[in-house]
């Protein structure tokens, strides 16, 4: 049996849904390791094998974010914890993230995504869930790369999707500002290796820690 879970689903259940091995794996070989997965439960962490965890219980959205962080958050309530994770980010606490959604591209949270590296999945995700077994979200999933590896986020995730930079995201316009600053006005697609994504430390607007 095919369980589709969504914004519709058991309300009590809908945030156990895991992530699967090969995407795990995937982002340990993007970032060499991951030292935190700041939602999550024990039995996830057998798949995502972080140095570092916190659940509902420790509640994650109220500590730091060290390090090399793995984040496919609560359904419900999503946006506090993508706003998050681009504070850590941005502060310099989290130094590289990878960040799995359902693409839901026309949600308000979304819209903060388009200015890093997206994988697109080809198809939906088979989530796993302890006691219901496997199943499928309503839509394909995103996964967000923010990090100076855009490289290898690429070689270790364009088996599972397309890779997708925004162009009108920053990564483009550094791109356009280069070429055009030696008199070049044909814009080329961006290539992943000549770009590296900018990283400033900047005030951490609205989240308590
Ligand atoms: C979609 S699951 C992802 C689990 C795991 N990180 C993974 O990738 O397989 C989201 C997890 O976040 C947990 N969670 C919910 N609220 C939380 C909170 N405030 N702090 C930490 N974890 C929380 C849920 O119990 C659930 O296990």
């Amino acid at each position: 049996m095919t369980i589709i879970f969504g914004p519709l689903s058991d309300p009590l259940t809908s945030n156990e849904w895991y992530t699967p091995a090969y995407l795990a794996h995937a982002a340990r070989r993007t970032m060499g390791e991951i030292d935190l997965d700041p939602a999550t439960s024990e039995f996830a962490q057998k798949t995502i094998k972080a140095k570092q965890f916190f659940t509902k219980e420790d509640n994650g959205l109220n500590r730091f974010w060290h390090g090399k962080v793995w984040l496919n958050p609560p359904y419900r309530e999503i946006t506090p914890w993508i706003m998050k994770l681009i504070d850590e980010y941005f502060y310099g606490r989290t130094t590289e993230a990878i960040l799995l959604v359902n693409a839901y591209t026309e949600s308000r949270w979304f819209q903060h995504l388009w200015q890093f590296p997206l994988c697109f999945t080809r198809g939906r995700i088979n989530f796993y869930n302890p006691t219901k077994g496997q199943s499928g979200p309503c839509s394909s999933s995103a996964i967000a790369y923010m990090g100076p590896n855009i490289d290898r986020f690429a070689d270790h995730f364009r088996r599972y999707g397309r890779i997708m930079v925004s162009y009108d995201g920053e990564l483009v316009q550094s791109m356009k500002t280069k070429l055009n600053g030696k008199g070049n006005s044909r814009i080329t697609p961006p290539k992943a290796n000549l770009v590296v994504q900018p990283r400033s430390k900047k005030r951490v607007i609205g989240m308590g820690h």
